[in-house]
């Protein structure tokens, strides 16, 4: 695609889709449950999240150990097959991830995320490129990958299920967003309406 960037469509073939897609769910309504953050300046997210490993906090733009800004508990630990899933994509990519930290997004019919920057791991990680490796699980979301600045122009991409998408190395920093969602394009045997999205980081 462009230099640190690389998308594989149907990077997970639909029994695996399946399986991620479940453990997602099962984890999303969990003993630690998905919830749908407020951010800085008070508006709410428009999808439901839930971090694995490491906590990020929506009103402080900081990872930490316990969900200070909602209900005090330690996010779930990162699952191993999760990890794996992540270092392989990566190094599909030529790269490489220990991920520590998973952000797992659930959007529905009318989820969305503003263009934004993945700028809160840790200045080391940033720094050397270490990627954000994407998993995209359900419907079909309208990818918005665009430049270091925010006022550059967006390319949109659409991620079906299955697609990995990958960031690090130059593209690390590149402003990225959701502008939709394409309501009843899941796979029928993933049982899944709405989308699941995973962000993998290295802190
Ligand atoms: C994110 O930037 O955290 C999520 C991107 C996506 O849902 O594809
Ligand atoms: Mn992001």
């Amino acid at each position: 695609m462009a230099p640190g960037a690389s998308h594989f469509p149907h990077y997970l073939d639909v029994d695996r889709q399946r399986e991620f897609a479940d453990q997602c769910r099962a984890l999303l309504d969990g003993a630690v449950p998905a919830y749908v953050p407020t951010v800085r300046g008070g508006g709410k997210m428009h999808v439901r999240m839930l971090c694995l490993g490491r906590h990020w906090n929506g009103l402080t733009y900081r990872y930490e150990p316990t969900r200070t800004d909602f209900d005090n508990l330690a996010p779930p630990p990162l699952p191993e097959s999760f990890r794996r899933l992540a270092a392989d994509i990566a190094a599909a990519a030529g790269m490489s991830l220990d991920a520590d930290i998973c952000i797992v997004n659930y959007y529905d019919a009318d989820g969305r995320m503003g263009l934004h920057q993945d700028k809160d791991e840790g200045a080391e990680s940033i720094a050397a490129g270490v990627p954000v490796v994407s998993v995209s699980l359900g419907d079909t979301a309208r990818f918005l990958f665009g430049g270091l600045r925010r006022r550059d122009p967006v390319e949109a991409i659409p991620l079906e299920s299955g697609d990995a998408f990958v960031f690090g190395g130059p593209a690390r920093l590149r402003y990225h967003g959701v502008s939709r969602i394409m309501p009843g394009t899941s796979p029928s045997n993933l049982r899944l309406s709405g989308r699941f999205n995973l962000t993998f980081r290295q802190f």
